[in-house]
């Protein structure tokens, strides 16, 4: 279905708990309270939903969280999305941790590709940025997704003062042909506010002073805002999450599901419409009409850029990314 600008919403991104067992300064500090079992969406009520999207030409589908795998059951959600008639592709974005535990399920229930958030190749700063000691296991799963050809992506969010460096390490698994790297631009959501953000345009020139020119890489690698590029003879790609520097909204392509069953039209903007008490105790038509009234709703851009203006205050682990 097209929203009321003429672009074309085909992905759907599906929070499945807001609970992480990181606590990542940025996104979900410590004193997060969690939200009561009851509220969050059941797997069913979730495919349900998937169902009724689906029907609408959405295609796509992303497991985010919190940490979707801290869920129990996650790769039997991944299966029943997966079986929707016109479903087309189910990703995860995931911080890596159980991943390698859980990769043989997800495989099995028929994941298409993983994204992996890691800000940082250093032990010591992992453990700053995180508030655990967690690097080897990540690691090991990057390896075992990658080698298990899985197509992995790395997400890095770069911020002054904390991890503005840790470009090079991330570069090395793109160089060594494991994972494609996206950085991106720390957006104003939640604990956003608190960070500085590395401009995406630096970066790029840091990196080309580095290993020479990147090549702008037209192939697909996903259905998120994310510009890729190459750096000559390596196997994987660099990507560019723009965020604030480079509005991608005109391409806007996805709606957002919370795990208490909100439908957010926009990341940027507080509004949500509930699909939940329609998926309790409504019918098909009634869903399929919320998830309908929330694409045409979608509005034209985000406006991070306006400082004074009232953006979406909750903490990005309650959105999913
Ligand atoms: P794929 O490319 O298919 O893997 O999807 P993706 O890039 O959308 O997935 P991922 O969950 O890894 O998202 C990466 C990050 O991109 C998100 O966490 C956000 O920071 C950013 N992002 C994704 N969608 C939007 C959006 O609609 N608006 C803005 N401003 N940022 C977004
Ligand atoms: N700005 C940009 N990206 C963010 N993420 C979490 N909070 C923010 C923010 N304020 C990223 C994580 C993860 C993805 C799902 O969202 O690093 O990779
Ligand atoms: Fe968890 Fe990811 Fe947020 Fe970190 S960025 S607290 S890993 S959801």
């Amino acid at each position: 279905m097209r929203d009321s600008y003429g672009r074309k919403i085909d992905y759907l991104r599906v929070s499945v708990t807001d609970r992480c067992n990181l606590r990542c300064r940025y996104c979900m500090p410590e004193g997060s309270e969690w939200i009561p079992m009851e509220e969050i969406m059941t797997f069913e009520e979730i495919t349900r939903l998937c169902r009724e999207a689906a029907a609408l030409g959405i295609t796509k589908y992303k497991i985010t969280g919190g940490e979707p795998l801290v869920r129990r059951g996650c790769p039997a959600l991944v299966r029943m999305i997966r079986e929707i008639p016109g479903v087309q592709q189910v990703t995860m974005t995931s911080n890596g941790i159980l991943l390698e535990r859980y990769l043989t399920e997800l495989l099995d229930a028929g994941l298409s590709a993983v994204n992996v958030s890691l800000d940082t190749t250093d032990r010591e700063k992992y453990r700053e940025i995180t508030g655990f000691d967690e690097l080897p296991q990540v690691l090991r799963s990057i390896r075992a997704a990658s080698g298990a050809g899985l197509r992995v992506k790395i997400n890095a969010v770069l911020q002054e003062g904390l991890n503005a460096g840790a470009w090079e390490g991330l570069l090395h698994f793109t160089e060594e042909g494991l994972a494609d790297i996206r950085f991106i631009e720390l957006m104003p959501i939640g604990r956003g506010t608190d960070g500085h953000m590395v401009s995406n345009e630096e970066l790029f020139r840091k990196i080309e002073a580095r290993y020479g020119p990147l090549v702008r890489d037209g192939a697909f690698h996903g259905n998120g805002p994310a510009v890729y590029y190459r750096v000559a003879d390596w196997p994987r790609s660099v990507g560019f999450i723009s965020a604030i520097h480079g509005k991608f909204c005109g391409h806007c392509n996805r709606l957002r599901l919370s795990s208490t069953g909100q439908l957010k039209p926009c990341l940027c903007y507080e509004d949500s419409l509930d699909v939940r008490g329609a998926l309790r105790g409504g019918s098909d038509a009634g869903v399929r009409d919320i998830l309908k009234k929330a694409i045409q709703g979608k509005p034209r851009m985000h406006c991070f850029e306006d400082t004074g203006a009232v953006t979406e205050r909750q903490e990005m682990a309650k959105i999913g990314g």
